[in-house]
């Protein structure tokens, strides 16, 4: 059987075609699950070592063993002496000199250096059951409950929206983790659709953003499509084809739509904006006449918001801690920047109330509830004119009110970004593609706010505005693709 997968920057969805009709997977309640997994396996930290009663046993007994050793080279070196002492003199001087002088170490030495062995031996093994478990798909949990799990727990490794990732210069381990990382949720996917369907699934149409957020131009994306190939097959997959994810929300809106007509298909997701203009509806096919799209989505506004309104709480503009740390804190999608900013040791510096801020947002856990709460105040701001952000994991009491005017501010680039996107899109269908779009399909999750779809209102006035499903447009129309490729 042949499926469908949106595999989203911040939720992801599955679908099959059964008998003509959509089948959304189920994952726990929710037809999408958020695009993360949690490895509950601590990675080995050497500075939790401690030394536990029987760690103090291995200690003492190997304290003993190298006394026993050092007394007896020390005794063997007297005997040898005593020995050299009875040779004739000639002989004497070069025997003498063939012995050695046993090391005397004091107990504190040898104590110190058994404490080394024992720790040493410690980590080798940590390492080793890391790697046993981590094997071990069983241990991951995903979605809301791997984050749950891991604020809950304080350690182990989140990884939150890998998509964000696939089309950036990454070393090759990072590159191997993420192939690793992407390959289990497509695992997750594939077993649980397969347990609902009651069948083997084996094949999938997988959606693309028409542009992957990257740092390397097109090759980003080519890179994104061949980690997302290698990571189906590594979850199981004899066979995957890819589909921009707006022309599948354009399939799946012509399956709903009676009448013949020109639509634009404006999704608006997490990561990436996409849209499609197409003809669609009636008993003809479904003609796609153009795609265009941008590397800008949520995850912008809420960047924005967190550097405008959560960031001065921990010192940003009022300290001479680096823009970019804060940056850092914020991206919690990004792997390495998160361990950078973990490590940096200098916030003990930064005066009150900033330093000891810094110091409890390095916390584990902590950048990820406040990424939460930046994402909660933006989606809250969509219909309320004020919100309140409590940060007590931070300081006993601390709290952040916002307007939504404090969010139309941090709103107002990505706004810009796409209103420029629609206006190109406007152009090229006037200069080349003839007729106006008579109704715009919004689908994706930024959809539901109110100043996204003023904005494509604005863009273009004289279309009906069509309120897609804004979880399931994109899977919905993958469904179909998949049914049509069988
Ligand atoms: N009511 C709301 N108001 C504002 N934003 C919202 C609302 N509901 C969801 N969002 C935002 O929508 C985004 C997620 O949308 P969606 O699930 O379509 O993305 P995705 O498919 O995972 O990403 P992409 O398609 O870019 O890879 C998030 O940034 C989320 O905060
Ligand atoms: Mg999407």
């Amino acid at each position: 059987m042949k499926i469908g997968i949106d595999f989203g920057t911040s939720y992801s969805a599955a679908a099959a075609l059964v008998d003509g009709d959509v089948r959304t997977i189920r994952f726990g309640e929710e037809r999408q699950f958020r695009t993360t997994v949690y490895f509950p396996e601590a990675v080995p930290d050497p500075s939790q070592f401690e030394l536990t009663d029987a760690l103090e046993a291995e200690v003492e007994a190997q304290v003993r063993n190298a006394r026993t050793q050092q007394t007896r080279a020390i005794n063997e070196a007297q005997a040898r002496r005593e020995h050299a002492a009875r040779l004739p003199a000639e002989q004497r001087e070069a025997a003498l000199a063939m012995i050695p002088t046993p090391a005397q170490r004091s107990e504190q030495d040898l104590r110190r250096d058994a404490v080394r062995a024992v720790r040493r031996q410690w980590l080798e093994l940590q390492v080793r059951e890391a790697r046993a478990s981590a094997a071990s798909l069983q241990n991951a949990v995903y979605g809301e409950e791997a984050v749950e799990a891991y604020l809950s727990e304080g350690f182990g490794n989140l990884v939150q929206s890998p998509k964000s990732m696939l089309g950036y210069q990454l070393a090759p381990h990072v590159r191997q983790t993420i192939v690793g990382i992407a390959g289990y949720i497509l695992e997750h996917i594939r077993l649980t659709a397969g347990q609902q369907l009651g069948a083997n699934v084996r094949r999938a149409v997988l959606g693309r953003p028409v542009q992957f957020r990257s740092s390397l131009g097109a090759a980003g994306g080519d890179q994104a499509l061949e980690i997302m190939t290698e990571a189906a097959a590594s979850a199981g997959f004899d066979e995957v084809s890819f589909l921009e994810e707006p022309v599948a929300a354009a399939l799946g809106y012509h399956a709903q739509s009676a009448d013949r007509h020109r639509t634009l298909v404006v999704d608006i997701g997490g990561g990436t904006t996409d849209i499609t203009l197409a003809e669609v509806g009636g008993p003809q096919a479904p003609v796609v006449l153009g795609s265009w799209g941008i590397a800008r989505g949520g995850v912008d506004v809420d960047l924005s918001l967190s550097l405008s309104r959560f960031m001065p709480l921990f010192g940003k503009g009022a300290t001479r801690v680096p823009a970019h740390h804060y940056v850092e804190a914020a991206t919690v999608h990004d792997v390495v920047r998160q361990r950078e900013f973990q490590r940096r040791d200098s916030y003990r510096e930064v005066d009150a109330p900033f330093g000891p801020r810094l110091i409890s947002l390095q916390q584990a856990g902590n950048t990820t509830r406040l990424s939460r709460a930046v994402e909660s105040t933006k989606i809250q701001l969509s219909t309320q004119g004020d919100s309140r952000a409590t940060l007590d994991y931070i300081e006993r009491d601390l709290a952040l009110a916002s307007t939504a005017d404090d969010l139309a501010r941090a709103a107002d680039p990505f706004l810009g970004n796409l209103a420029e996107l629609l206006h190109e899109v406007g152009a090229e269908i006037t200069a080349e593609l003839g007729e106006a779009p008579a109704a715009v399909f919004l689908t994706g999750g930024m959809s539901r706010a109110p100043y996204v779809r003023e904005t494509v209102r604005q863009c273009f006035p004289n279309a009906r505005q069509v309120a897609g499903d804004a979880s399931l447009g994109v899977v919905s129309g993958l469904a179909f693709a998949a049914a049509r490729e069988v």
